[in-house]
């Protein structure tokens, strides 16, 4: 080969090299870190990342060498030289992809298993997905659980969540930690996630589970030490499992991801809206306290105009307790306002 040959090679290559580099640093292509698990997947991603803009480089550099340099005249219609193999070269090319996918594997499997790795004395918490909530189960006082609608972490504390679903399958995703993790009924699976930053996240079903799926979310708060004492606190203080604040058990419950209603700021469209609920007992003939406590825990008993039965879940009257359902009648009839 002509060093011109060669000098033209390495400047296409340059050029293809630079241009895929500038993609991939300047394109946010992942959310910020917030985790040390998440920091794991960084560096996998950049390590793979590297190599492919490499391989891109040399695969693009030669391919622009061939298209210029070997283009055939116009009106030359003869067949090209005859070519055997190059035993040289094709041993480079086996042998080198097969060095950098087994680098990446190692790495992927490092990385997993450290990702998977709660260390001695991990925080538990139980996460349970239901059609369309979370809710989190922290360890109380005795064998009676803290449930809450919003999940709160120690800052720079490994927590293992076991995962749980009531109906369907969904899944948990907090985008800057990084980690995710199918919930499926009948199973229990775990996941693994260090908070390195103190912030307010988002937990994201991001398994189609239904009409409610795209609003199924819950706040994640990771705060220092003391502020998590002090929710544990307020927690268990509230009772000992959620409260039986009206407005709480309607975020919780997860009645905003379908049900438009206006004291709690929701405006889904997959149930019908709660807006007037006086209005649709009056309509159906019925005392609107027992109205809509029916329509809570017997949903298909009686649909309103417009929707479908089978889509809310029938399972509220064992997952709320009697004077928890008392409140959101309340909340719901009253605007909370009273
Ligand atoms: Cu739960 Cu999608």
């Amino acid at each position: 080969m002509r060093r011109g040959s060669i000098v033209r090679l390495i400047v296409y290559g340059v050029l293809a090299g630079t241009a895929a580099s500038l993609v991939a640093v300047f394109v946010p292509w992942l959310p910020d870190s917030a985790s040390e698990e998440m920091d794991r997947i960084v560096f996998t991603f950049w390590f793979t990342t590297v190599i492919c803009i490499g391989i891109f480089a040399i695969v693009a550099a030669v391919i622009m060498y061939c298209v210029l340099k070997f283009r055939a005249p116009e009106d030359d219609d003869a067949d090209g030289p005859p070519i055997h193999g190059h035993t040289g070269l094709e041993i480079v090319w086996t042998a080198v992809p097969a060095v950098l996918v087994t680098a990446i594997s190692v790495v992927s499997a490092v990385v997993l298993a450290k990702n998977d790795d709660a260390g001695d004395n991990p925080l538990r918490i139980g996460v349970t997905a239901q059609q369309f909530a979370w809710s989190f189960e922290y360890p109380g006082e005795g064998d009676q659980p803290l449930t809450t609608g919003r999940l709160v972490l120690p800052v720079d504390q490994a927590v293992k969540l076991t995962l749980h679903a009531n109906d369907v399958i969904h899944s948990f995703w907090v985008p800057e930690f990084g980690q995710k993790s199918d919930a499926v009924p009948g199973i229990e699976t775990t996941l693994v996630i260090t908070p390195t930053k103190v912030g307010s996240y988002s937990v994201v079903c991001t398994e189609l589970c239904g009409l409610g799926h795209a609003a199924m979310r819950a706040a994640v708060e990771v705060v220092e030490r003391p502020e998590y004492e002090r929710f544990l606190e307020e927690a268990a203080a509230g009772g000992a499992t959620q409260g039986t604040d009206g407005e709480e058990i309607f975020t919780s419950a997860g009645c905003g991801g379908c049900h438009a209603f206006e004291p709690a700021g929701t405006d889904a469209q997959v149930g019908p809206s709660l807006d007037d609920l006086a209005a649709s007992a009056e309509a159906a003939g019925e005392e609107p306290a027992e109205f809509v406590r029916q329509s809570i825990i017997d949903p298909d008993a009686r649909i309103a105009e417009g929707f479908q039965a089978g889509v809310m879940p029938k399972t509220y009257d064992r997952t709320l307790t009697d004077e928890q359902l008392d409140a959101l009648v309340q909340y719901l009839l009253e605007g909370g306002g009273g």
